[in-house]
């Protein structure tokens, strides 16, 4: 299973690089992140992430990253808010 996950995980990089706005990967030293850009900015409007000024490269760091994203999939109940489901080695 974990191999398996592992080549997903290798394929949807390789994606990522090709084609920047479908999925994106964000590194974290515990395991890098991986989340569906294209179904969140279509299900939300971009400034929930972006704020007021036009959508562009966004770092957003630990902090930040945990209280917009867990924060968000908690509120929904939808989304992952384990480490293990959005960090993946
Ligand atoms: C759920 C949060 C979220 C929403 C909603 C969202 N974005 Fe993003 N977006 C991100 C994050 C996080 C990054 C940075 C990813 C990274 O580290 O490369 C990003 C990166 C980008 C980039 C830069 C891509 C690159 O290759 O550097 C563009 C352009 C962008 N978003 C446009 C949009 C637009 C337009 C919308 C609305 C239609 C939108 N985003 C909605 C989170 C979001
Ligand atoms: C909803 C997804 C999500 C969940 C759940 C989550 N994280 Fe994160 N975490 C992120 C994102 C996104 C970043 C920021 C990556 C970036 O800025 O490039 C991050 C960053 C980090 C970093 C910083 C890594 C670095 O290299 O600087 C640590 C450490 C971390 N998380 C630990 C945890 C732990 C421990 C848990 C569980 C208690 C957890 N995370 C749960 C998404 C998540
Ligand atoms: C405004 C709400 C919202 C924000 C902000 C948000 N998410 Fe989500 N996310 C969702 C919802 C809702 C789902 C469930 C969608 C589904 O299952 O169809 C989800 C699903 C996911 C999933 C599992 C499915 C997939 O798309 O791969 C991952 C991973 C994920 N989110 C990561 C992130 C990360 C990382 C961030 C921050 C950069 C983030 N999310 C920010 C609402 C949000």
């Amino acid at each position: 299973m974990k191999r398996i996950l592992a080549g997903v995980l290798m394929v949807a990089f390789a994606a990522t690089t090709a084609a920047a706005a479908d999925s994106v990967t964000m590194t974290a030293k515990n395991g890098n992140v991986t989340f569906n850009h294209k179904a969140h900015s279509a299900a939300n409007e971009c400034k929930v992430c972006h704020g007021e000024a036009a959508p562009g490269k966004l770092t957003l760091g630990k902090d930040a990253a945990h209280k917009l994203c867990k924060g968000c999939h908690e509120v929904k109940k939808q989304g992952p808010t384990k480490c293990g489901e959005c960090h993946k080695k």
